[in-house]
């Protein structure tokens, strides 16, 4: 088993330092790290955020435990060469398009939601994002209109099959658990959308016992925030599933909780190749401090043992002792409290 570590920027490698820690402690035999340069780290050292010997080493690996890209140094490139094309680069490269999102309130943790405790206690959802097409990777822009004023734009675009397969994934993960999806799009503005919801409603028929229900993108966001128990598995194209995972992020507490698989369809020997990420970004205001909550990238290394190593297991016990640590008053700055990245990473491994 060869897992790609990638930590990336910022606060990236401090959090994807505790998340190996982790992983080591389990001691699985043949388990073999390998590390490699991505994001700003990578244009610095390289020339390019995603130089072709870190996306061999991702590709050979039956895993990527990657951590997070942005160097506000890098903002005035040309958008190829900035930091963030490193991970949409991987997602295509890779085929990454089913992104997993699991946002839950952990129990005792319903304070730290912005809503009453009664709404935040329900929050148990599954964003399913399709994650390598879209408006993301359409072709786009700069241009000048008749008048001569300068314009960007952005095409937007799903066939059908790319529809398809991620709308498989969601009603498949539904049917495991509550047996209700919710598909967001805006099908009462975009073609795009049309046929996202068209093509759903097709591949509802094949999962009789699944609930399906639409809901317009500006909707969602609203009753996520007003009624989240309405919600379990929400299915959703690249760039509403970017806002609302965010949305949802705060819904939980903090960003810092957060944790994603990113899948494609490659098979690895007991499970299926993926790149695991905290959702939250490089916090540039806060690298270096030992400030940042490591407990995404902790989570997310569940998820890589679960998805890609079929070690569901271990996963459970690491979901388990990041609860326990919650639980029992290990909280980061994120969260109000004063532990910092290493501490948190060791009262994870206590729990462990
Ligand atoms: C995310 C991030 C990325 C995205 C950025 C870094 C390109 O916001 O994973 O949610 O927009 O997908
Ligand atoms: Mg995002």
């Amino acid at each position: 088993m060869k897992i790609a570590v990638l930590p990336g920027d910022g606060i990236g490698p401090e959090v994807t330092r505790e998340a190996v820690r982790v992983l080591e402690a389990l001691d699985l035999p043949g388990l073999t790290l390998f590390s490699g340069d991505v994001g700003g780290v990578a244009y610095h050292a390289h020339g390019h955020p995603l130089p072709p010997e870190t996306l061999e080493m991702a590709r050979a690996a039956d895993a990527v435990l990657f951590g997070a890209v942005g160097d506000p140094a890098c903002d005035n490139l040309e958008r190829h060469l900035r930091p963030e094309q490193a991970v949409l680069g991987l997602r295509k490269e890779l085929d990454l398009f089913a992104n997993l999102r699991p946002a839950k309130v952990w129990p005792g943790m319903e304070s730290f939601s912005p809503l009453r405790a009664e709404g935040a206690g329900a929050i148990d959802c599954l964003f399913v994002r399709e994650l390598t097409g879209d408006v993301y990777f359409g072709e786009k822009g700069q241009r000048e209109t008749a008048a001569g004023d300068p314009e960007g734009w952005d095409l937007m675009s799903y066939s059908a099959p790319e529809v398809r397969r991620i709308a498989e994934i969601a009603f498949r993960a539904a049917a495991q658990g509550s047996g209700k999806l919710t598909s967001v799009d805006k099908a009462n503005v975009l073609e795009t959308s049309q046929l996202w919801r068209d093509t759903v409603n097709a591949v509802a028929g094949e999962h009789a016992q699944v609930t399906l229900d639409h809901m317009y993108v500006d909707n969602a966001a609203m009753q996520l925030a007003a009624n989240p128990a309405e919600f379990s598995v929400i299915l959703t194209g690249n760039l509403f599933g970017d806002i609302l995972s965010d949305l949802a992020s705060a819904l939980v507490g903090s960003i810092g909780l957060m944790p994603s698989a990113s899948l494609g369809e490659r098979q690895t020997e007991r499970g299926t190749f993926g790149l695991y990420e905290p959702i939250h970004g490089s916090a540039p205001d806060i690298v270096g401090q030992g400030k940042a909550n490591p407990m995404a990238a902790i989570l997310s290394a569940a998820m890589l043992l679960r998805h890609s190593l079929g070690r569901e297991d271990e996963a459970k016990r690491v979901e388990r002792a990041v609860e326990k640590a919650l639980t029992s008053g290990v909280l980061g700055f994120d969260l109000g409290g004063s532990a910092g990245t290493a501490e948190i990473g060791d009262a994870v491994l206590a729990r462990l």
